[in-house]
């Protein structure tokens, strides 16, 4: 499905019900349109709602509006702040009802010669009254799109094809006010995540925190023989890795090693596992049939390193 389709089918099971989100055929679209938007202008939608609603009831359309003193729309606005944005809207509220017959112009260059009306404003209007295919970029949108592939104003129109336009542009708003969210975004419950970069790489990164590091202690039981330098090595030992090489006798941790006279312990990281090793000898001519006798004084080429570092500590006991 269409990355559009994904959110408008998102966004009709969970959008708000909003008082300014009406049909796009109602004669007070426009009026509660252009409203809202500027209500909205660096405010949150939940402090906008009790203000838009009285002042719809006390200034019922945009006739009325170019009517009113300033006085009464700043005191309706009071608390709102941003006073600029009640007198701009005044003001074009007036050149709306004398220049445009009290109607929204449907251009952009129209629409940004109006008081109060930026780029975002007017690409929203646009959507929300005459359904133009138009991207309006507030901070919400910006954070969603860039977050799924760094999708810019160009790239966005494109993308978002869709006969839904008004709706595309609020589900986009929405989808970034309620799941894609600057903090602690709801990525495994998003309906576009499967196309999303930024859950791409994030479920990446919590995959490797998954593994879990493992540490684990062995104990290593090394045969050696003083001539020519020797220790047997075999290649069957009680370690899950490294089955294919030559190594000391190795066990898990056992306690009780009689036998055997204690060296030292050590750490070794191998991959995601921490080892903590302690290392026993014996000098002894008689091994266990699986093990052969190598010399240390030999090409060390194919020994891995694991075993080199065991080599290391009981070099000075020859
Ligand atoms: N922010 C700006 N315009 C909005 C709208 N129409 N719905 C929700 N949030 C908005």
């Amino acid at each position: 499905m269409k990355l559009s389709k994904k959110i408008l089918t998102w966004y009709d099971n969970n959008k708000r019900v909003l008082p300014w989100r009406i049909s796009q055929t109602s004669k007070k679209n426009q009026y509660y349109r252009i409203l809202s938007e500027f209500m909205l202008q660096q405010t949150q939608v939940k402090t906008v709602i009790p203000y838009f609603n009285n002042f719809v009831k006390k200034i019922p359309n945009l006739k009325a509006l170019s009517k009113s003193n300033e006085k009464k729309i700043l005191k309706l606005w009071e608390g709102l702040g941003y006073y600029t944005r009640a007198k701009n809207l005044h003001k074009t509220s007036k050149i709306l009802v004398k220049k445009y017959n009290g109607l929204i112009p449907d251009s952009f260059e129209k629409l940004k010669e109006l008081p109060g009306i930026g780029d975002y404003t007017a690409n929203v209007l646009l959507a929300l009254i005459y359904n133009q295919p138009r991207v309006a970029f507030d901070g919400n949108v910006k954070r969603v799109l860039s977050r799924v592939s760094n999708i810019n104003t160009d790239k966005a129109v494109n993308l978002f094809k869709t006969k839904r336009n008004g709706d595309l542009a609020e589900a986009l708003m929405e989808f970034g006010a309620l799941v894609c969210k600057p903090k602690d975004p709801k990525c495994y419950e998003c309906k576009i995540n499967t196309m999303c970069a930024y859950y791409s790489s994030k479920s990446k990164i919590k995959f490797k925190r998954k593994i879990k590091i493992q540490s684990k202690s062995y104990d290593i039981f090394c045969y050696l023989k003083k001539s020519k330098k020797q220790i047997a090595l075999t290649k069957s030992n009680d370690l899950g890795f490294l089955k294919k090489f030559n190594l000391p006798k190795i066990q898990k941790a056992a306690k009780k090693n009689k036998n055997w006279k204690f060296l030292c312990n050590y750490k070794n990281s191998i991959s995601n596992k921490k080892l903590n090793l302690n290392l026993y000898y014996k000098f002894s001519s008689k091994i266990p049939s699986k093990y052969n006798w190598y010399s240390l004084n030999k090409n060390k080429e194919f020994i891995p390193s694991f075993t080199k570092k065991i080599f290391k500590q009981i070099t000075h006991l020859y």
